[in-house]
């Protein structure tokens, strides 16, 4: 029986493929409490003891915004972190899945982004995440760093959440438009991971290093952070408790903040589908799913 380590395991996608991953081999799922990830000894002697055949690093630092002072700390996690994960699991022979960021985009492209795209962060967090990617890529080992975009989850604080409680909470919201991106359920992003891990560990070492790579893995299409909360709203589970009438567009020069965001980072994720044989469903196809509770 295959063990498997699971890094994030609260996380909007940690806590998802924690449902996931246990079909596919005897799962160790740890978070900050088990272990600090600033402790780069500690997290070496775990990867030695449990001996994993299959990583899956859902941690992150996913800050953005204190991420511009914090900048030490999301290196930590971003990127030094991934780097150990990447050197120990080319030593065990083990399959590492990670998961990267629209973000290392400057938003600049008016076509959805491709893997082979250049790259040009705008804040500390893509930064941080960029150099992540590379220290997997520079490993040698197995790998599939899937690049993702606009995360929610219907539990925690996210942004179809936070949406879920500002329209109960204000009658008028003002949502910005001048974003464009892929909103990505982590159930999805956690279902998708866990088949293509399967496929690559049914297909042998060779395939999966011959496949290992970047790929770019978001809800398929894209959307305004205006149109994603129309659509929250439309969707709403219980409008008996929802104040919100109206849904106002707004430009992010309104709502200063400490990181920049870039402005249109959608993701073509062709690559992943042909590659894995995998659909990746329509966002508001998914949506309608996880607000269907
Ligand atoms: N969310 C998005 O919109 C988005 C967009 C693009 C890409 N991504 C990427 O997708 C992946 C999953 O994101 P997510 O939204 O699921 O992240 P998340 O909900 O913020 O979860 C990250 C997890 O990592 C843990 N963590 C952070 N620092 C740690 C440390 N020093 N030691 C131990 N654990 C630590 C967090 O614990 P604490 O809660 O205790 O800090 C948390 O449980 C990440 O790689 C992220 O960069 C996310």
């Amino acid at each position: 029986m295959m063990n498997i380590l699971l890094l994030g395991k609260h996380g909007q996608l940690g806590w998802e493929l924690r449902r996931i991953l246990p079909t596919l081999g005897a799962l160790t799922a740890i978070d900050r409490e088990d272990l600090d990830l600033t402790s780069p000894q500690a997290l070496r002697q775990v990867l030695r003891e449990i001996q994993p055949g299959l990583i899956v690093n859902a941690s992150a630092y996913t800050d953005v915004d204190r991420a511009e002072t914090e900048t030490a700390l999301a290196q930590a996690v971003n990127a030094e972190t991934p780097a150990i994960l990447a050197e120990e699991s080319a030593r065990l022979g083990a399959l590492l899945l990670h998961y990267s960021t629209d973000y290392v985009f400057d938003g600049a492209q008016t076509r959805p982004y491709l893997e082979t795209d250049p790259v040009n962060p705008l804040n500390a967090y893509g930064r941080t995440k960029l150099q992540g990617e590379q220290a997997i890529a520079a490993q040698g080992g197995a790998f599939f760093t899937f690049r993702t975009s606009w995360v929610y989850s219907m539990r925690g604080n996210g942004f179809v959440t936070k949406i879920l409680r500002w329209a109960g909470q204000q009658e008028v919201l003002r949502v910005v438009e001048d974003q464009t991106g892929s909103p990505t359920w982590a159930r999805t992003l956690a279902q998708l991971s866990a088949q293509a891990a399967l496929l690559a560990l049914a297909h042998g070492k060779d395939w999966a290093l011959a496949h290992s790579g970047l790929y770019h893995l978001g809800g398929e299409g894209q959307a305004t952070r205006f149109q994603w909360a129309q659509a929250v709203l439309d969707l709403h589970p219980d409008p008996s408790q929802k104040r919100c009438h109206t849904l106002q567009p707004a430009l992010s020069a309104e709502f200063p903040l400490p990181a920049l965001r870039p402005s249109f980072t959608p993701l073509d994720c062709g690559l992943f589908q042909q590659t894995f044989g995998l659909r990746i469903p329509p966002w508001r196809e998914d949506l309608r799913l996880a607000m269907d509770t």
